[in-house]
Formats: C-alpha cells, structure tokens, sequence
C-alpha cells in the first residue's frame, strides 16, 4: 500500500489552531479537552508523545489508561496491518481466526475458574453485557455498587456511577443501590485504618437487608478506583465484601477496566491482589491498548445461561480488534510488563513519598503498581480539595512537557496510570516537573 491512497486531507500538515477551528465548527461542544490550549497530538513512542509543533511530553496518563503497550509498539502496530490487509471486519455470525485465538488467550490468563468470554467494545457495554448476564442467572434485579465508583455512560453504567458522573435522573428504576468504598483517607465513617473493624465493608449487609429483597444480582466494584480518584481499599475490605456478598446469592464482578493487563503489577488482575475470587471480570481499556474493544470472562454455568439473543454486538468481536488485543496479550508477557509495572511502580511510588515530605498540598499518595494518585489538598488538617491547584499543577505539568490525569469527586487527584513502556529516566524527569508544579501552586 502506498500514502497517495490514504484521503489527502488525512495526510496534509495542519497546525493545531486550523484543527482547533474544524472541531469548534463542527463538533458537539460537549467533547472537551484538557488544558486552557488544547494540544494537537500527532505521534507517539513508547510511552511519549508528540504535538504538531514537535514537542515532545512524557504521557503518565494514556490516553485514558489506556495505551498499555505505549505508542507505535512495533508487534502492535505489524499486527494491526497485517490483520487490516486481511479482513477489517466479518461480524460474529461467522467463526473469525482473531476471535477463538484472543477468547484461547483470555482463558489463559483469567483468574480461577473464569474461562468463557464474551467480546464487546468499551467498557460501558461489557459491564452492561455483565449486569444483564447476572440478573438473568439470578433472577433478581438488585445489583449492588461503590460510592465514587465509575461504570461508564450507557444508562445503566450512569446509573451505577456516583453522583457527579451519573447526570440523569434519580428515579433508581434499575434496581442500583450503593454500599461505602474503602476510602481511608477520608473514611465515610470517620474511623482509622487499623483498628476500624471495617465498617466501610460490613455495612454492604446494611444496604442489601434495608434496601433489596434480602437477595441480590451482583455487587460491582474496581479493585482500585480509577476515575474515583485512585481509591485503594485495605485487602480486607474485599474480602468481607465478598463474603456478604455469597451469603445474599449474588456475583461478585470485578470491574478491571482500569486495573486489568498487569496496571497493577505482578498479577494480571487488580482482584488478585487481595485473594478474592470474582465470578465475572470485566475488560476494555488497556485490552485493545487503544483500539476499541471491551469484554466479560466468567464461568462456564454463567456463560451458559446467556442466550444468542442476548449476546449479539455488530462489532464484538470484530478481527481488527480482537488480533489487536491477542498482540497486546502477547507484548504483556513478552516484555514482563507485570514485574515492570510493579518494579517501575514502587520507584514512582517511592519518590512520590519524597515529594509529599516536601510539598504540604499533597495529602495523600496512594495506588499500587502503574495506576497511582496523588490527592491534593488545601490544608492537610481540614482536607479541603485543592481543585484551583490542581488545574494549575495540570498546565505547569503540560507546558514543561509532562501529562497526567485527574479525577477523583472533587477533581483534586493527580491521576498516573501511564502506558507500561515507561523507563526510569521518564520517572525521574516527571517526579522533576511535578515537584515544580506543587513549589508553583504552594507559593
Ligand atoms: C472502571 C471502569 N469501568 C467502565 C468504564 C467505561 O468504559 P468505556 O469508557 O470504555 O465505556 C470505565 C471508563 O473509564 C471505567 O473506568
């Protein structure tokens, strides 16, 4: 294949206010960028990027947490060509190569017992495919999930997400009730880890007798809260959770969106961390490194249940996407993404530690492997949220070429969740610019 074929006006060199004005135009305004000019990417390598005047920035944030592999990952992008040269798409009515070869992988490296997987495309749609499957298995409609949690943006998923991503109406029709998460640092009922008998997790039993019909679906939950802010539970809260969760009939689903493919170092799966086993986990992100793909694996008998009538999807499990994400299985395991990210993860944890020692507006580092955050604050005392700060750390962070994410309720965490290519030298460079964006926002 030659460029001439590829449209022109793909391959003309804009600036990035001629591409600012085509989306201002003719875009829903509702898309909106980070940062008060916006930056037009045009390439990326390993785990940098680069804007259409050159510039180059460390990317601590993917994308959304997404591109694991890092950019232009050469098996990643061979085998993309090569599955394109050959057949984009054939939807599942018929058998495809790509899709038995990625199901075979994922089977390989689920946890215990999960061996059946159904392909979609975000993780909207497979928590959705997810919470259908189980209702159906159950026979009830109650589904149980975190405070601060992040499901997505189809109805329900909404719905399953905390105030401030919900944005629809509060009827509650579907059957969604909320139980605390693990957030120590601001512990919904004022207590200290240890020594606090885990309230957090027992009162699940509170919301399950008060507000279902003493039986549940499923519980939902992210290992570590991803757009929540970066909320680590201790291991125990699971534990108990899941316990609860047996004793009332319901699924435990493990939300790996974010915290799947190894982000959190050492395992494949953020749940793995603290020895429970999940009935059902979901995918997407870090699955396709980037190109669209989202799925569920869970157990045979819950597989079984789940007709063809409702597991039709018009691209699940198209060829592109599914021999994308059999590459990035493959790279993972290849490049021992799982000790990096937990090897390279403890360094950034531990200079992120330094920093906290010097700069009063970082509240609070916590995380695990490649998926850290750094809560800011005004006053360590009060704990009010620093959120002025945080957009100002945000454009320090850009203009010296570092990018990173934020989230949490009131958008004061720092959010680092960077592709899995990173080095050493990137860590260094980046603890650099962020510890002059806290002196900046402190004086
Ligand atoms: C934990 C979790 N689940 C589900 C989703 C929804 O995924 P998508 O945006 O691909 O629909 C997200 C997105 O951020 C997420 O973080």
């Amino acid at each position: 294949m030659t460029d001439d074929l590829v449209p022109e006006d793909l391959r003309k060199e804009y600036t990035r206010e001629e591409i600012l004005e085509l989306e201002k135009k003719f875009l829903a305004p509702a898309v909106g960028h980070y940062y008060q000019d916006p930056v037009l990417f045009v390439n990326g390598e390993g785990a940098v990027l680069e804007d259409s005047s050159g510039k180059k920035y460390i990317d601590l944030f993917a994308g959304i947490c997404t591109t694991i592999t890092g950019y232009n990952h050469p098996k990643y992008v061979s085998t993309i060509k090569w599955q394109a040269e050959r057949l984009v798409y054939t939807s599942s009515l018929y058998a495809t190569i790509p899709y038995a070869v990625l199901v075979k992988r994922l089977a390989g490296i689920a946890p215990k017992g999960l061996s059946r997987s159904f392909i979609v495309n975000s993780g909207s749609e497979a928590v959705e495919a997810a919470l259908f499957m189980a209702r159906k298995f159950t026979g009830n409609p109650y589904i149980i999930a975190c405070q601060r949690g992040y499901h997505g943006r189809t109805t329900l998923t909404r719905e399953l997400s905390s105030a401030g991503w919900r944005t629809v109406p509060e009827a509650h029709p579907s059957g969604v009730r909320f139980t605390p998460f693990g957030y120590c640092y601001r512990c919904p009922f004022g207590k200290e880890h240890p020594g606090c008998d885990m309230e957090c997790a027992r009162y699940l039993r509170e919301v399950i007798r008060t507000q279902t019909n003493n039986a549940i679906a499923a519980f939902i939950a992210e290992p570590i809260q991803g757009v929540g802010g970066i909320v680590q539970p201790p291991a125990e809260y699971f534990k108990i959770v899941h316990e609860i969760v047996k004793e009332f009939g319901g699924l435990y689903i493990s939300d790996e969106v974010q915290t799947g493919f190894g982000r959190t170092g050492d395992k494949w799966w953020g749940i793995q961390h603290v020895g429970v086993e999940p009935d059902i986990i979901t995918l997407a992100k870090g699955f396709g490194s980037g190109i669209p793909i989202g799925g569920f694996v869970t157990r045979p008998e819950l597989a079984d249940d789940y007709t063809t009538a409702d597991a039709f999807a018009t691209f699940g499990g198209n060829p592109l996407s599914c021999a994308a994400a059999v590459a990035v299985i493959d790279i993972i395991q290849e490049s021992n993404y799982l000790e990096r990210a937990s090897k390279l993860g403890n360094e950034l944890k531990k200079k992120l530690q330094a920093l906290q020692e010097d700069h009063k507006i970082i509240g609070d580092v916590r995380g695990q492997g490649m998926m850290l955050g750094i809560e800011l604050v005004r006053d360590r005392e009060t704990k009010e949220p620093a959120i002025q700060e945080m957009l100002q750390v945000m454009e320090h962070c850009r203009e010296k070429g570092l990018l990173i994410g934020k989230g949490g309720l009131d958008n004061n965490v720092v959010r680092l969740q960077p592709p899995l290519e990173l080095t050493s030298e990137q860590i260094d460079e980046a603890c650099s610019i962020l510890g002059d964006a806290f002196s900046k926002v402190e004086k």
